[in-house]
């Protein structure tokens, strides 16, 4: 008996001890925290991630030492879980360090409750993604410097070819201006996308709302849509004797946005016939794309709305794109509180039908 006790005694001291230099020498930051958010225990790593000594930092809460803008998140998760609602949070967030450095840190709160399931305190762990955070954001605003120098420029190279190519020129040239036209349209529309995925990713995508008929977007889009068609010498009919006047309440840039890329879509994949139709009910403005093509093949469907997804047939097919449309699309229309929908379309092809609050 008294044998076994000792055994158990010293595995128990045993586990302490490895637990004890785990935190302490973890890469990673480390810390027991009381539930009133003061630092109980913290280790070497942490402490060298915030700058402080640990006298220092234990007479603190993580309260003192976040960003403003992060701490409502983080005090709600950490409500949620003494609720009993969730057992543990993650989430990226923001710390102040003593010279007053801003370091970005992924966190990982975890609520330990003792016998009686009452709250005891946190075990927080705190990985410093700084430099993470800084090659995502050079590369974001890189890609928009780009996209955005790089729109003008092809704009105009697309502008050109197509005076040339509708010009009196001979075959061979008009054949060459054409594609020219063709490969700068589609340059053109990667970047409008690249560019409006960024303002997605760094959150400066805002709607300004007004009063619209949306038959006005419409009309931009299908005209492009035809445009795009004779360019590339393809069949196509857009049928739009289904528009009534419906207006809703919408960014007139978004919404013209949001059916340039759903009317594209129908001529690149669909066709050769489109119908667009408009409805109004319910205080809510709704406009149908249907196509006659062969429809998004249903294994697709739920990744139809995902950045850079492409079915299978989209991407050994001849029409070029990045996968951005619909997913923009969806950000564009939720960001005007509006919805998007596929469905199997009387037409025999795709049907995206869009929803929007009606002005
Ligand atoms: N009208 C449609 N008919 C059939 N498939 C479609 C249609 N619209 C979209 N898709 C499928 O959804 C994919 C994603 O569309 P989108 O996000 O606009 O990207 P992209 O046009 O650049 O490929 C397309 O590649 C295609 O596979
Ligand atoms: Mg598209």
């Amino acid at each position: 008996m008294e044998q076994s006790d000792r055994a158990y005694q010293r595995a128990l001291r045993e586990q302490l001890a490895r637990n004890e230099l785990t935190f302490a020498h973890a890469p990673i930051g480390q810390a027991i925290v009381e539930l009133d958010g003061t630092w109980r225990q913290v280790n070497g790593a942490l402490l060298q991630m915030l700058e402080y000594d640990e006298v220092e930092l234990l007479a603190m809460t993580f309260q003192d030492i976040t960003h403003p803008e992060d701490l409502d998140l983080d005090l709600g998760l950490l409500q949620q879980t003494l609720a009993g609602e969730i057992t543990s949070y993650q989430m990226e967030k923001r710390y102040f360090t003593r010279t007053g450095r801003t370091v970005w840190a992924l966190l990982s709160v975890a609520l330990v409750r003792g016998l009686d399931d009452e709250p005891l305190y946190f075990i927080s762990q705190i990985l410093d993604i700084t430099s993470h955070k800084k090659q995502v954001q050079a590369l974001q605003d890189f890609t928009a410097m780009l996209a955005h120098d790089l729109r003008t420029p092809a704009s105009v190279i697309a502008g050109f070819a197509q005076l040339l190519s509708t010009g009196p020129y001979d075959d061979e040239v008009t054949s060459i201006a054409r594609r020219i036209e063709r490969a700068s349209t589609t340059i053109v529309d990667l970047l409008e996308n690249a560019l409006t995925t960024e303002s997605i990713d760094s959150g400066r995508l805002t709607a300004r709302p007004t009063a619209l008929d949306v038959r006005d977007a419409v009309g931009t889009a299908v005209q492009a849509a035809l445009s795009a068609a004779e360019m590339n010498e393809q069949e196509l009919e857009v049928d739009t004797s289904g528009l009534v006047p419906a207006v809703a309440w919408v960014d007139p840039v978004h919404l013209e946005q949001v059916m340039t890329n759903l009317i594209g879509n129908a001529r690149k994949y669909g066709g050769p016939h489109v119908r667009v139709t408009t409805q109004v009910h319910d205080r809510r403005v709704e406009i149908l794309v249907e196509d006659d093509g062969p429809g998004v093949p249903p294994r697709f469907v739920p990744q139809l709305f995902e950045r850079y997804s492409r079915a299978q047939e989209a991407r050994t097919g001849s029409q070029r794109g990045s996968g951005l449309g619909l997913y923009i699309v969806r950000d564009l229309l939720t960001a005007n509180n509006g919805t998007i929908d596929y469905e199997k379309a009387a037409l025999g092809g795709a049907g995206f039908r869009v929803s929007l609050p009606a002005a």
